[in-house]
């Protein structure tokens, strides 16, 4: 039997439908209470709130697990790579080769940038933050290739789209960079894959070629992969928002890095390792660090900790730590912010402040640290977070658009402002 909820509003009882997920997640259809009852709901910050339904990422913040399709991410971040999670993620299956290789030859075609906007890089000021101008880049590809947004796509013009989406934005991403350093762009090659070719165009020269440690790559893989689609989190939300009023898909995810920038978001990752630095320069005194953090009359948080999801551990931040320490002990580096990191995390998770509200390191805790031990700049860590969670921006625009049911997006509010009340003319005032 339709499980239904009962509402008694103001002495009426009114049945609404429970929509039941796949893992026996439970929600509440309210989409007809202020039609029946001209109430409204109202959930700051969305906690409570589903605003879809969606086939792509489960997670379960109790128990720290994190599905990309039914897949756990611990497998994908192990077994897979970045353009064959993207695939999965898009397109619901793990591709057959033939399909992985189409799909990673859709990366390479017409792969340099259309000359005309390498304008955009010589007029912004080096020292602009890249996220600007990830965000202004991704939505002037509208512009600079319309073909690829045709309004009745077939599923292979879909696919192309997407794979060339996921090629530009990676060099838009090293192009950004090499403006931040007054260096000469390094174009992208053929021959090299995803990840081998971005860092070579991040730091190879006209000079000298950047060779490639396969330990620094297997490294950034893990951390795009885990970083591809974590469900409806604020940039996510954002592009399905953006998206619903048709805007297209290059508009929606220009929308999505921008909510990313923000540091209680995308943006933590700068901010942990700049915490770190700040920790190190104060002379290491992290007590210090967190009896701020839970001041109540001090708004600084401790960045890193926390996640609205995940109250008892980041199943991302698990891998991410391991990933970190392997990576310093093959590289042999010795950084003393790692350090500072493994007693920052050793103190927190023993203090109860941080225990009551089940606040843990997230998946920025570490990442950063990688990103740094890599060579890669701290304003450009929530460039590679956008890099990483591109495909999920695109898996969600495209589950959205591809819904007959989806509706435009339209919260609704409860004003609190002034009633009716007459215009004073300035004499008056
Ligand atoms: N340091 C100190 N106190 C904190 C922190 C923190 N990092 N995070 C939350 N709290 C406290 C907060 O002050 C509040 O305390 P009280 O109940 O006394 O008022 C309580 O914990 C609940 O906080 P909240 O803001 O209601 O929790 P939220 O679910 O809305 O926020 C969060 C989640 C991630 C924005 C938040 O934990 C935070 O600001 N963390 C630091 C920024 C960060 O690391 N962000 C990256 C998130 S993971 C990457 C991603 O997917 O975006």
């Amino acid at each position: 039997m339709d499980e239904k909820v009962k509402m008694i509003i103001e002495g009426q009882t009114h049945e609404f439908p429970v929509i039941t997920g796949t893992e026996n997640e439970k929600g509440i259809d309210i989409s007809k209470l202020r039609g029946q009852t001209s109430y409204i709901t109202l959930d700051n910050g969305f906690g409570n709130t589903g605003s879809c339904t969606s086939g792509i990422t489960f997670l379960d913040g109790e128990k720290g697990i994190l599905r990309y399709r039914g897949i756990p991410i611990e497998q994908i971040a192990e077994k897979s790579s970045f353009v064959e999670a993207s695939y999965l993620l898009i397109y619901g299956e793990l591709p057959h080769q033939d399909e992985l290789d189409k799909f990673a030859l859709s990366f390479t075609k017409q792969a340099p940038l259309h000359p005309d906007m390498l304008g955009f890089f010589e007029g912004y000021p080096t020292a602009g933050h890249p996220m600007a101008l990830l965000s202004a880049m991704v939505c002037s590809l509208a512009g600079y290739y319309p073909e690829l947004l045709k309004p009745e796509p077939s599923e292979e013009e879909v696919k192309f789209t997407s794979a060339q989406l996921l090629s530009k934005v990676r060099t838009i991403s090293a192009y950004t960079y090499k403006t931040s350093i007054g260096e000469s762009f390094i174009p992208p090659r053929d021959d090299l894959r995803y990840i081998s070719n971005f860092l070579n165009m991040m730091f190879s020269t006209k000079e000298k070629e950047y060779k490639i440690d396969e330990t620094v790559v297997s490294a950034l893989r893990a951390l795009l992969i885990l970083h591809a689609d974590h469900e409806q989190n604020c940039s996510t939300s954002t592009v399905r928002l953006v998206g619903s009023s048709w805007a297209n898909l290059f508009a929606s995810i220009s929308a999505g890095v921008c909510a990313l920038w923000g540091p209680l978001h995308g943006g933590a990752n700068q901010k942990v390792v700049e915490m770190l630095e700040q920790i190190q320069v104060d002379g290491g005194n992290i007590q210090k660090f967190i009896d701020k953090a839970k001041d109540p009359d001090d708004h600084y948080r401790l960045m890193g900790f926390g996640h609205r999801v995940y109250k008892n551990f980041d199943p991302r931040a698990t891998i991410i730590k391991q990933k970190a320490h392997d990576l310093f002990d093959k590289m042999g580096i010795h950084d003393p912010l790692l350090d500072i990191a493994v007693k920052l995390e050793e103190a927190v998770l023993k203090d109860d402040y941080f225990a009551e509200r089940k606040l843990y390191p997230n998946v920025d805790f570490y990442s950063g640290l990688i990103y740094k031990a890599i060579g890669i700049p701290t304003v450009m860590f929530p460039v590679m977070f956008a890099i990483g969670r591109m495909p999920g921006w695109i898996a969600h625009w495209k589950e959205m658009r591809e819904n007959p049911a989806s509706k435009i997006g339209r919260p609704r509010q409860i004003y609190t402002g002034h009633t009716e009340r007459d215009y004073v003319p300035m004499e008056g005032r």
